[in-house]
Parts: C-alpha cells; sequence; structure tokens
C-alpha cells in the first residue's frame, strides 16, 4: 500500500489537479490559518482568520461528503469502516462549531471550544492524509484520481460554509440539503463582505456554480 500522502511528490499524487494534491493543498492552507489564529495577534485579525478557516473546513468537508467518501465506499474494500471514521470527526467538528458560532466572540468558553476544534481538524487531516487517501490512491488509477479532484473541486466551490445540524452527512440527503443551505451561508458570507450589489452578483455566480456542481455529482455517481 502507498504510504502517506504528505511523503509523495505531487506527480506520484496523480499531478496538480488529481484529488489527493488537492486535499493536501487545502490542507496546509487550514494548518497555516490556525497556526495563524493562535499566534498572538489583534482580535479583529483573529476574527477574520478563524471565520476564513471556518468557511474553508466546511466547503472542503462537504465536498468530501458528497463526492469523494462515496467514491472510496465504492472502490475500497473496508471503505465503510474508513469513512465512517473521519464522518464522526467531520460530525463533532460541526457540532463544536455550532457551538463556537453560537457563543461569538469574547465568550470566555470559546476559546476552549476552539482549541478541541483545531485539534480535532488536525486528527481529521492526519486520518485521511495517512490511511484514508492512500487507501483510495491504491485502488483506482491517476485518471479517476483527477477526474474525481475536477468533482471535488467543483462541489466544494459552491458548497455551503458553515456548521448545520439538521445535515446528514452522506449522499442523497445531504446534496439535497446543500444547495439552500450554500445559498443561505454564502448570502451570510457575502453581505459581511462587501456592497449588496457586489453581494448579489457574487451570489448569482455562486448559484451557477451550484449548478454545475450537481450536475458534476451527478455525472460521478454514474
Ligand atoms: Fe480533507
Ligand atoms: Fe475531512
Amino acid at each position: 500500500m502507498p504510504g502517506t500522502i504528505a511523503a509523495q511528490t505531487v506527480e506520484q499524487l496523480g499531478g496538480r489537479s488529481s484529488v489527493l494534491a488537492r486535499q493536501r493543498r487545502d490542507h496546509a492552507e487550514l494548518d497555516r490559518l490556525m497556526d495563524q489564529y493562535q499566534a498572538p495577534g489583534d482580535v479583529e485579525n483573529r476574527e477574520r482568520v478563524l471565520k476564513e478557516t471556518i468557511q474553508l473546513v466546511f466547503s472542503h468537508a462537504f465536498a468530501e461528503e458528497t463526492v469523494l467518501w462515496p467514491a472510496v465506499r465504492r472502490s475500497v474494500a473496508d471503505g465503510e469502516e474508513l469513512t465512517a471514521r473521519v464522518e464522526e470527526e467531520h460530525q463533532e467538528i460541526n457540532d463544536l462549531v455550532f457551538e463556537i458560532e453560537r457563543l461569538g466572540p469574547g465568550a470566555p468558553e470559546r476559546e476552549e471550544k476552539v482549541r478541541r476544534v483545531f485539534a480535532l481538524i488536525r486528527q481529521d487531516i492526519r486520518d485521511e492524509e495517512d490511511l484514508l487517501l492512500p487507501r483510495l490512491q491504491e485502488a483506482v488509477d491517476p485518471v479517476h484520481l483527477r477526474r474525481l479532484g475536477a468533482s471535488w473541486e467543483a462541489v466544494r466551490k459552491s458548497a455551503p460554509t458553515h456548521p448545520h445540524p439538521v445535515v446528514p452527512r452522506r449522499p442523497p440527503g445531504n446534496a439535497v440539503l446543500g444547495v439552500p443551505l450554500s445559498l443561505y451561508d454564502r448570502i451570510r458570507d457575502g453581505l459581511g463582505l462587501g456592497s449588496p450589489v457586489a453581494a448579489v452578483r457574487k451570489m448569482l455566480s455562486r448559484l451557477v456554480g451550484m449548478l454545475l456542481s450537481a450536475v458534476a455529482v451527478v455525472r460521478e455517481r454514474r
């Protein structure tokens, strides 16, 4: 079995567009953001970094649950057991971030929850890079890895960006609820960032992206 994807070259992972290389890039970005949040800095900047971390964690994980874990269950013998473990981690991350967002900045118990969620995200990354993704790499060829990469990226770009306690971790339930919730999340994110016109324009392009990613999921599942 190939070893951890952390120690392989991009070529060994199937090239830059392979789902393995894309996963590793996102994981490195998450690591960077979490380190930045934990470094000393002003409150406003740390809040911005935390928000960015949460948005990336949720879009990344939603695309895994919609595109990648079903592919692992189809092609790896003990895929069911392997994906159940990371889905549990995702659920714990979901519940903790829901609490963090509910408490808001400055709440005394919030920092402890942020520390716990960061530890879980780091554990999730290790489980994926060291156990689950090498198993997928062993089971499918590089062309399939690149095709999965394209589907994963399309869903990730238009996925929900915040926790939602009601969303199931598996398709088709997550994909069905994901579209309206993603729209809702991105309106929230968009309104916090720029003018209403810019937010609406951004939303329309996201909506088109969501439709395209729904098509990508249907194609991948065939
Ligand atoms: Fe991941
Ligand atoms: Fe994950």
